[in-house]
């Protein structure tokens, strides 16, 4: 049936030790994000919170940095800041999710938590995985308190899913609308094309289907992960994580993108009707499979995994060797706002601030912080005039550069392989930068855009360095571990 025997878990438990020990001695371990407590990270999943309690589940391999056979890791929060370590929640050890309990979502109803995830099988034999050898199944989970299992089924098998598809039909992502449940699929068709099927159901038990809710044209890639619908006043939102789109200038470099169109449904023939382009949701080097929740005080949040797959060999994380590797990106605040899906940073990290440091006198242009450079720090820039170009040097060997269109992120050695990110800003106002040990999140013009990077330095400047003919107001704050 499972493939977990008690020899697994016997391992599991003095591999895991292993891992912990050099994890500890590593100065690129994060401190205000979240990382695999051993072993490899990747999507988070099941976001919720509950009767108080934030709970973010995560695709985890707590056994091998490289990835693996993946479970569900599990930590839980009051705030969104300090989180604690929890039990695996699942773990692959049904005969429809032996090779892995994929990725998925969360639903609250009368005071219960529905979990619905995909179970990834693989049969032995000749296969390609694609176009056979694979199932994934819808699984169902209902648990009362977010940490123990109550109920467990699949609802909809592998075998019920539509004709005309690979065997690539998952991420189950479920909403209520005017009283009907409904679930959104991402899948890769036939014809390789991306498409998100829709589910219904009036109790969460059953669930019948009922059409493509979006069909992706051709240059939308041929397979679509993660997707995720939500209202907003202004628009509805769909995001997805597809992949196989061509890259331009400046947008879609990383091997996967994740994104989201605005638009609107119609619920009579319950299609998703696009009214934006595609856009990216993130225009750094890390950053995929984001899932958004609604929190109970009805802000509409979104983590994402701070990683992509398939980026080795054009750029690696030098923390494998170190136990581990990946992480989620802080949690951003979602709006619309002047035709763009706006991400803040939430005001919980304000918390974070020790005291706020001065800067130097501007002396031809050039600016310095009078305090060391810290590993982890918060730093805004509201940018009042701007003549020419404007670069800020952090970190070790990072610079932020703006040439009155075009912001860029450059990466040195401590990129590992990642160079230049750019977006055409066109007016540029605000920079807001969190930097962690390993890790750089750059909003741009309070959230229109953001740049998640991570990078690995071994010697940090000993000053955050900026330079422009300019007029800035700078604060400065280096975060509490
Ligand atoms: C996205 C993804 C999902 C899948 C999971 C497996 O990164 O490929 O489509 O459910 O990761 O770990």
């Amino acid at each position: 049936m499972s493939n977990l025997t008690s020899d697994y878990w016997e391992q599991l438990a003095k591999t895991q030790i292993e891992l912990k020990e050099k994890i500890e001695k590593d100065n690129w371990r994060l401190d205000y994000h979240l990382m695999p407590e051993t072993g490899w990270m990747n999507d988070p999943n099941g976001l919720v919170q509950f009767n108080g309690t934030y709970h973010v589940y995560h695709q985890y391999v707590p056994d091998n940095p490289d990835g693996g056979l993946v479970h569900w890791g599990h930590k839980t929060s009051k705030d969104l800041v300090h989180f604690t370590e929890e039990e695996i929640f699942l773990s692959p050890d049904q005969t429809y999710d032996k090779d892995g309990v994929y990725s998925g979502s969360a639903f609250v109803k009368d005071d219960e938590i529905h979990f619905f995830y995909t179970g990834n099988v693989k049969h032995p034999g000749e296969h390609d995985y694609t176009f056979s050898g694979r199932e994934q199944n819808t699984v169902h989970v209902v648990s009362k308190d977010g940490f123990t299992v109550d109920y467990r089924e699949v609802c909809i098998p592998h075998e019920d899913y539509p004709e005309g598809f690979t065997d690539h039909i998952r991420d189950p992502k479920v909403f209520e609308k005017d009283g009907m449940y409904y679930m959104v699929l991402g899948a890769r068709a036939l014809n390789h094309r991306g498409k998100i099927l829709l589910y219904k159901s009036d109790d969460l038990y059953t669930w019948t289907y009922h059409g493509i809710f979006l069909e992706g044209e051709k240059e939308m890639g041929y397979m679509w992960e993660c997707p995720d619908f939500f209202e907003l006043p202004q628009s509805d939102i769909l995001i997805l994580s597809p992949q196989g789109l061509k890259a331009t200038e400046y947008e879609f470099e990383n091997p996967h993108q994740a994104g989201y169109y605005l638009g609107r449904t119609d619920w009579k023939t319950h299609q998703f009707i696009p009214e934006s382009e595609f856009k990216e949701l993130d225009r750094g080097f890390d950053f995929y499979a984001p899932q958004t929740f609604l929190d109970e005080s009805g802000r509409r949040l979104l983590f994402a995994w701070m990683g992509i797959g398939d980026t080795v060999p054009e750029y690696s994380n030098p923390t494998v060797p170190r136990g581990w590797q990946h992480a989620l990106t802080m949690p951003r605040e979602l709006t619309v706002e002047n035709g763009l899906l706006k991400q803040r940073p939430l005001v919980e990290y304000q918390t974070l601030r020790q005291k706020e440091m001065a800067l130097k006198e501007s002396i031809d242009g050039q600016y310095e912080l009078t305090v060391p450079q810290q590993e982890t720090f918060e730093l805004l820039v509201d940018v009042e005039k701007l003549d020419g170009d404007l670069s800020i040097h952090l970190k070790e060997d990072t610079v932020l550069t703006f040439d009155g269109n075009i912001f860029s992120l450059n990466h040195g050695v401590s990129g590992y392989g990642r160079s230049v990110r750019s977006v055409e800003v066109g007016n540029l106002e605000r920079i807001h930068v969190f930097a962690d040990t390993s890790s750089l999140e750059i909003f741009l013009n309070d959230g229109d855009y953001v740049i998640t990077s991570r990078v690995y330095p071994k010697q940090l400047k000993e000053n955050i360095l900026i330079e422009g003919q300019t007029d800035l107001a700078l604060s400065y704050w280096e975060l509490k571990k």
